[in-house]
């Protein structure tokens, strides 16, 4: 009888989009644990292993309350031998010598620091290494040859490792904002990724544009991106249809999540006024993403860049393994059916695929 009582075990849902995962939850030690081998098992293409992780971490973030015994975690999802074994080290010692051990080895913290270099992925990080570069300084000593986009990441490494704070956000808001009114009225620009689930701080920030009148979206990018660029707010921009295979934001996925929006990878000029530049400086560089979306497709694209990339992934798992249905950031395909079904809020996508309402903010997996 005692014994039931101190055991007191948690139960969750098995996919993180049957969830609620608020950015701040019971289990940081355990949950950063467990990313950080998540991380590396990325940064050496060992993808199997690096969901694996991600989907332990997830299960925890979940958890209503902190974690003390590995006992109570009996029956849960996702949890296999090997984040079970990290879990009970850190549970007992405060640390697991496998994260000790791998975030101080000189691979993982070269592999970090090159990919950290905007426009460099880990094959070529891995490269690089090979050839006995490990740290910027050598990189910039070698006569290693540099596209334009690696060029500018390296330019502007220290901004673009420095997070990306809410006020920059909004002053990015209001700029892009700007841009797309006098441009295309009646145009609207939606912030989309980690600020929408309510981020305070973020590596890039993310919009999406679209026309409520189909088809009058067309155009938008070149026009918005010539208004900025004459503007002098442009350190870096590379416009392109479906450019996902070469961006740095994840490693590839299946080619029916690929997207064929067009998109702007862009690095911004914030002057004094629109941000706080380091100490001496008259302005900093930020990473922006624009998207446009023809209004049919909105619903699909908003839902499909707000992130987190682990609920994405397994809201398209949930569709294809539960509902023989197909999502992208496109659309959504009921095998069954045989016919594409439509949505015009995120509210439809979520019921079509027969799952509970989670709110942005909630989905922070
Ligand atoms: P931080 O920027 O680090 O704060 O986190 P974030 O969640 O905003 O991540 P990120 O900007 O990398 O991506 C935002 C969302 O867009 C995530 O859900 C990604 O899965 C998604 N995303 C990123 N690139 C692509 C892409 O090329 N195609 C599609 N469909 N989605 C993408
Ligand atoms: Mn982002
Ligand atoms: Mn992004």
């Amino acid at each position: 009888e005692e014994k039931e009582e101190e055991t007191c075990s948690f139960t969750v849902p098995n996919y993180a989009c049957q969830r609620r995962t608020q950015l701040h939850h019971h289990n940081p030690s355990l949950s950063d644990a467990l990313t950080l081998l998540a991380e590396n098992a990325e940064l050496n293409e060992d993808d199997g292993r690096a969901v694996a992780f991600r989907r332990a971490a997830a299960v925890l973030k979940a958890l209503p309350a902190e974690v003390t015994s590995v006992s109570q975690l009996k029956g849960l999802p996702c949890l296999g031998e090997h984040s079970l074994r990290v879990i009970k080290d850190v549970l007992k010692d405060g640390s697991c010598s496998e994260v000790e051990t791998t975030k101080h080895s000189q691979r993982f913290n070269a592999l970090k620091v090159l990919t950290g270099i905007f426009g460099v992925g880990v094959k070529t990080a891995d490269r690089w290494i090979r050839d006995g570069i490990f740290n910027l300084q050598q990189l910039r000593e070698s006569q290693t040859t540099l596209n334009r986009a690696q060029q500018a990441g390296l330019d502007h490494y220290e901004d673009l490792n420095q997070p990306v704070t809410r006020a920059d956000a909004d002053s990015i808001t209001e700029i892009v904002q700007e841009a797309v009114s006098s441009l295309f009225p009646g145009a609207q620009v939606t912030l989309t990724g980690g600020f929408r689930r309510g981020k305070m701080t973020g590596h890039d920030v993310d919009f999406l544009l679209t026309h409520p009148e189909e088809g009058r979206e067309e155009g938008l990018m070149d026009k918005v991106v010539s208004w900025l660029d004459s503007q002098g707010l442009l350190l870096y921009q590379k416009t392109s249809r479906n450019s996902y295979l070469e961006s740095r934001d994840g490693p590839g996925r299946p080619s029916s999540n690929m997207d064929r929006f067009e998109r702007c990878f862009a690095i911004f000029k914030l002057s004094r006024g629109q941000t706080s530049p380091p100490a001496g400086h008259q302005w900093r560089a930020v990473r922006v993403d624009l998207v446009v979306t023809p209004i049919s497709q909105f619903a699909f694209a908003l839902l499909g860049w707000t992130g987190s990339k682990l609920f994405e992934r397994e809201l398209r798992r949930w569709a294809g393994h539960e509902k023989a249905m197909s999502l992208s950031s496109h659309a959504l395909f009921d095998k069954t059916q045989k016919r594409y079904l439509r949505a015009s809020s995120e509210e439809e996508i979520f019921t079509h695929l027969g799952l509970s309402f989670i709110p942005p903010s909630q989905r922070n997996a």
